[in-house]
């Protein structure tokens, strides 16, 4: 492990060329990059990525420096980002003037005091959206984990972030749409120096996805631009930002901004919770232990905001879920001034990427990085980790506005699930992410939802699975080649 940045001389990054042809790489991203990650274990590496060859930063140092020391140096920019800015380039997700306003506009629906006033709300979207999963055709039968994710998520989000304001039947139209969007993206994400002019599969897709959903955004901006409502959610903040007085702000800012907090409060939910179901499969012990605390807190009760406090192993799971999947797996960044990091020099223009995936899989960071561990997270297990070792939702200027309410929101659907059901995986598959923006489950995630009786007692642990197995999900990511959509 190298020591902390400054310290060391001037050297050169240890060059990993990452694919010799694009075809290989494209097949099977994170298995290389994972290699690399044990082989540079923490030092800055440099990728041979063809035309561009950006910088890899794991060290939570480095990591530490580029997000929050130099934030001012290292933008998002470059040809990373040129995927996202074309979609949303004025918004929440950009860079600069554009970034600041619409952060401005935006907090107040995320502070913690506005995020705890919602949890009512919160609490009965979730009881209703998971209540649904005992109709005739789903108890007891086979469900498709992400889409059920999604829904539940999806309505959750509309009603409390979204001000109810998008239809059931626009919902139905943007969700599919956002989907195509999210995946067909995953080509110009991984392979961004090829230019425009040359196409990807998925290009088709993407615009056709990108078009309905513009469709769409801009009904609901014609419908809430002169009337939004009240009620501080993220329709009326971006509204009535856009009508005060000499705002020179445009339709086009208020969609970009509803597209990148659709995109954001949507998406990274619905597949850190879809990661869930093969964990808690492969660890019993786990899941035992999460229902006997969640049948002894909540009983046959609806969720409520409350019962959260109670809930502490709920809460471990959930942090170490993020460890193993921070759906948000890899962000860019671009220098603007000359630098060094580790002692590297880093020229303006150049890219260095952070990825709290491979961070939170150093074996010089975390004892046993590949072993799914809730129980790394208890109390009594506290030790002083590196600020950035663990860093699911970013950090400095640009941290995750949405972490208070993924908490709240992925807790009470896990507890509002388990109180209700006996989820289990019906074809145990390995669990492997196909990448692109996000980590996407590669396969179908099937789960078979046993219904719990109301008076059932919690049921006694399950013996504890041999170590080796307790690692398994995460090791099989990495060992299995991966397929791009
Ligand atoms: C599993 C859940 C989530 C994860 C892992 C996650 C991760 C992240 C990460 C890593 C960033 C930093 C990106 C960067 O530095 O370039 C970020 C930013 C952001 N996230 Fe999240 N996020 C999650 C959930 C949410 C939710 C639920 C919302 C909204 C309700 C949200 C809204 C945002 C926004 C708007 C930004 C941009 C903030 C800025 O640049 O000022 N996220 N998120």
């Amino acid at each position: 492990m190298p020591v902390s940045a400054d310290t060391v001389p001037v050297k050169k990054a240890k060059s990993f060329p990452l694919y010799r042809t694009v075809a290989g790489f494209v097949r099977d991203p994170l298995l290389q990059l994972q290699r690399i990650n044990e082989a540079a274990d923490g030092e800055l590496a440099r990728l041979g990525l063809g035309a561009s060859r950006p910088y890899l930063a794991t060290h939570p140092d480095h990591v530490q420096q580029i997000l929050r020391r130099e934030s001012e140096n290292f933008l998002r920019d470059g040809v990373f980002w040129r995927p996202l800015n074309r979609l949303m380039g004025t918004s929440i997700l950009a860079e600069g003037d554009d970034w600041e306003l619409s952060k401005r506009v935006l907090q107040p629906v995320f502070t913690t005091r506005n995020v705890n006033r919602l949890t009512d709300l919160m609490a009965t979207a979730i009881n209703d959206a998971v209540e649904k999963l005992r109709g005739q055709e789903r108890a007891g039968r086979t469900v498709n984990g992400l889409p059920e994710m999604s829904r539940i998520v999806n309505e959750t989000v509309i009603k409390v972030l979204f001000g109810d304001k998008i239809s059931p039947v626009e919902a139905d139209r943007m969700i599919p749409a956002f989907d195509q969007v999210a995946r067909s993206i995953a080509y110009r994400f991984l392979l961004p120096f090829v230019p425009r002019v040359i196409p990807l599969p998925g290009d088709r897709s993407f615009r056709a996805g990108v078009k309905i959903m513009d469709e769409t955004l801009f009904e609901l901006v014609d419908r809430y631009r002169d009337d939004p409502g009240d009620g501080g959610d993220i329709f009326t903040v971006l509204c009535e930002a856009r009508r005060a007085p000499g705002s020179g702000l445009t339709d086009t800012w208020v969609r970009d901004n509803l597209l990148a907090m659709f995109a954001t409060s949507t998406e990274t939910t619905t597949l850190a919770l879809t990661w869930l179901w093969p964990l808690l499969n492969d660890h019993p012990d786990v899941s035992a232990r999460l229902h006997e605390e969640i049948d002894r807190v909540v009983g046959s009760e609806r969720v409520r905001a409350e019962h959260l406090h109670e809930l502490p192993y709920v809460k471990q799971v959930v942090q170490e879920l993020l460890r193993l999947y921070p759906v948000g797996w890899l962000f860019p960044r671009m220098a603007t001034k000359p630098t060094t990091i580790g002692g590297v020099s880093i020229k303006p223009g150049e890219t260095v990427l952070i990825s709290p995936f491979l961070t939170h899989r150093l074996a010089s960071v975390w004892e046993r990085p590949l072993e799914f561990d809730p129980d790394r997270f208890a109390p009594e297990n506290a030790r002083t980790l590196h600020r950035y070792a663990y860093f699911p939702f970013g950090g400095g200027p640009h941290q995750c506005i949405g972490r208070h309410v993924f908490n709240v929101e992925a807790q009470m659907i896990l507890t509002s699930i388990l109180s209700r059901f006996r989820p289990t995986i019906t074809h145990p598959i390995p669990a492997m992410p196909r990448i692109g923006a996000t980590l996407r489950p590669r396969e179908d995630i099937k789960l078979t939802l046993t219904p719990k009786a109301a008076n059932e007692p919690p049921k006694p642990k399950e013996p504890q699975e041999p170590r080796k197995s307790q690692g398994s999900v995460a090791a099989r990511t990495l060992s299995v080649n991966h397929e791009m959509p």
